[in-house]
């Protein structure tokens, strides 16, 4: 198939993402070091607390998990959505290594997530087509407590005059999402449920962007 022709479709596309991650999965922590400086800054945000529980969407290989189990400490509970077999076995992996007793990691689609917690923080880091699903968003903040903090990290696009850079990021992000729709507000879900949503910083010229934001405190919609 023509390169990134695939990813030009309207919505993700969960069988390319499964079979695409189950093919990255074994190089997928060398390839991504590049992000630890952007899950750093995430993490941060955060700010996850002891006692805290904290939901981390598409955890991928769990390259957060241990920071955050550590931060919420044994009080708290740290859990892991991710969909793709491959990397969900290298994050559980990883929390062993770690032993760390109080991070779970759920083996699903986010659509289908159903952990028994109410969160108080929520990451999205670099989960761009958990981000272009209504079903996807809605699930996750439903099992968000009023108020919780959202934090997201990502790719995105910048403005038409700067093509060439555009062109560069899609062709870099072309594994790792199905879907280049809505790159250009990748959190707009997000946004649209969190009053103070704000874009707090970017990277690489504008094509990294690190947002906060908190759910509505009285739990309106
Ligand atoms: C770019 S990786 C990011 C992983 C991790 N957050 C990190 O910082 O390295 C995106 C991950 O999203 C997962 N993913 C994609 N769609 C998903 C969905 N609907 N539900 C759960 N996981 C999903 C993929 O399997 C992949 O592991």
């Amino acid at each position: 198939m023509i390169p990134m022709l695939g990813n030009l479709r309207r919505s993700p596309d969960r069988p390319a993402a499964l079979a695409s991650y189950a093919r990255l999965a074994a190089r997928y922590d060398r390839s991504c070091r590049w992000l630890d400086a952007a899950r750093f800054e995430a993490l941060e945000l955060l700010a996850a607390r002891e006692g805290e529980t904290v939901i981390d969407v598409a955890c991928g290989s769990g390259a957060m998990l241990p920071s955050l189990g550590r931060a919420v400490g044994s009080k708290g509970r740290v859990i892991g959505i991710e969909q793709c077999p491959e990397m969900a076995a290298i994050a559980r992996e990883r929390v062993a290594l770690a032993g760390l007793k109080n991070v779970e990691i759920i083996n699903a689609p986010a659509e289908d997530a159903r952990p028994d917690v109410r969160a108080d923080a929520i990451l999205f880091c670099y989960a761009h087509d958990v981000l272009q699903s209504d079903e996807a968003v809605a699930q996750i903040l439903r099992i968000a407590r009023p108020g919780a903090r959202v934090v997201a990290a990502g790719a995105r696009l910048i403005g038409w005059w700067a093509a060439p850079v555009n062109l560069w990021k899609l062709w870099r992000s072309r594994h790792y999402l199905t879907t280049f729709r809505g790159l250009k507000d990748p959190a707009s879900r997000l946004a649209r449920r969190c009053p103070d949503w704000r874009v707090v910083d970017t990277r690489v010229l504008g094509t990294s962007y690190l947002a906060v934001g908190h759910l509505d405190p009285e739990g309106r919609r």
